[in-house]
């Protein structure tokens, strides 16, 4: 880990040991922090640049992306100004970094504020993997996705996101023009090895 800069963000920094790979961004779920999904992208994208913010959201001393007033329901205005926050740290860092735009690997609460990042922002990000993200309301109208990858894993017993949402997410980002690949694994709302085994697969073509 290198000499941290101040981004507005805690956030850890990995450097690539392959600057061919695109860099990750690893957005963690409630309660997670910059050091959770670190593994994950080290074992995914293995000499991948890997770029890990905290979220500035505390929900009973847990991190989060953004505020919600309860399970499913989302606080929009502050969803819709920490996704602004989130896009200029990233904006930063890649100046700070010099990277190119970042696959964002996101699970539960950071995989929702990585659609909403990609939908703010479509040259932000290279492409997504959005690991049992929800979509409680429309967010149309969308922005023009044009073609970015992105991966959707969704598990067919999660108890927190019906599968019905996010067959309706894949199915907003497809229409706002993203190459969606939607995947439906045996699971909760944790990861299984399906999941690794799908998001690697799909990382070696996208990263
Ligand atoms: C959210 O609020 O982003 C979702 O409910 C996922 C979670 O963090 O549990």
């Amino acid at each position: 880990m290198s000499e941290q800069p101040d981004l507005g963000f805690i956030h850890r920094f990995v450097p690539a040991r392959d600057d061919t790979r695109k860099p990750l961004l690893l957005l963690h779920g409630t309660g997670g922090d910059e050091n959770d999904l670190i593994p994950l992208g080290e074992r995914l994208s293995a000499a991948a640049a890997l770029l890990s913010p905290r979220g500035k959201v505390l929900e009973n001393g847990m991190p989060r992306f953004f505020r919600r007033i309860a399970e499913g329901k989302w606080d929009r205005e502050d969803f819709n100004t920490r996704t602004i926050e989130l896009a200029h740290f990233v904006v930063a860092a890649r100046v700070a970094y010099r990277l190119p735009p970042p696959i964002a690997l996101g699970f539960s609460n950071g995989a929702n504020v990585a659609w909403s990042l990609m939908l703010r922002d479509p040259d932000l990000l290279g492409g997504a993997i959005l690991m049992r993200a929800m979509l409680p309301f429309d967010p149309r109208p969308l922005s023009d996705l044009d073609g970015i990858p992105v991966l959707i894993l969704a598990g067919i017993d999660d108890p927190l996101v019906p599968v019905d949402q996010a067959a309706l997410l894949a199915a907003l980002l497809g229409e706002a023009g993203a190459d969606v690949t939607y995947e439906v694994v045996q699971g909760g709302h944790g990861l299984t090895a399906d999941d690794l085994s799908l998001a690697g697969g799909w990382l070696a073509k996208n990263g």
